[in-house]
């Protein structure tokens, strides 16, 4: 089997990764934030075309104010930082999300790196923020409608489209932190991928891990729904 076209992960376990070292939950989301750098290089490396990171979901605004805002400004700093390494690596950045609720110096910030990395099509980082899979469906659907498009022939595959991003469906999906949910990630686009959760926290997630969970893919048996040929 090749290596996944799409692969998705819901980054989790910043806070206890940070709490075993006695630290702030903030300092697991700025080492978590590198990690999605450093790891982000490496997977697109191993011929992965899309890979899609869960950062903040639609209910992430529950969060203390403090946790929130801290997070909003690591996007600021991080996308005005990273343009240009994603830039020159041939890397396009896109979000998926509602853009609503969001601040505009964030909003800035994310389209500063969407302008700068547009023409690259080496690969795609799909950045999910404030985020939520069934408001995708809901904001799908609504698109849908004001197209005109007829709903009694619309596909699966083609309803798609509509989405926040026109990706393939997701291949791989690791969830980090040992938690075996979805929590409202890319449900849609999730529906035969391969789903794996590692115990480790997502800012020990690295290259060595994602080998490991490149080998298990590789040992899966996708069949989408068919029997096996013997
Ligand atoms: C979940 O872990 C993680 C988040 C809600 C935030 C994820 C964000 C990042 C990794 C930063 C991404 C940064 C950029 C610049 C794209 P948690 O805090 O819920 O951890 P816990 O379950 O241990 O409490």
């Amino acid at each position: 089997m090749n290596n996944p076209t799409h692969v998705a992960i819901i980054m989790d376990g910043n806070g206890r990764w940070a709490k075993k070292r006695m630290m702030p939950r903030t300092f697991g989301h700025k080492k978590g934030s590198e990690n999605l750098r450093k790891l982000s290089f490496y997977i697109f490396d191993q011929g992965v075309k899309v890979l899609s990171a869960f950062c903040f979901s639609t209910e992430n605004f529950k969060r203390p104010q403090e946790e929130v805002d801290f997070l909003m400004n690591l996007f600021v700093e991080k996308f005005y930082q990273e343009f240009e390494e994603y830039k020159k690596k041939n890397i396009k950045v896109v979000f998926s999300g509602r853009r609503e609720n969001l601040r505009s110096d964030v909003l800035d910030a994310m389209d500063k790196i969407t302008e700068e990395t547009k023409d690259n099509d080496r690969a795609i980082l799909n950045l999910c923020l404030n985020y939520g899979g069934q408001y995708e469906v809901i904001d799908a659907m609504k698109k849908v409608i004001s197209s005109g498009q007829n709903i009694d022939c619309l596909t699966p595959e083609e309803f798609m489209h509509f989405f926040y991003q026109d990706l393939p469906p997701i291949d791989f999906l690791i969830r980090t932190s040992g938690e075996n949910r979805l929590s409202n990630f890319m449900l849609y686009q999730a529906s035969y991928a391969e789903i794996y959760f590692p115990e480790v926290h997502f800012p020990d997630f690295d290259e060595k891990e994602f080998d490991k969970a490149l080998d298990i893919y590789h040992k899966r048996d996708r069949r989408f729904g068919s029997i096996k040929e013997k």
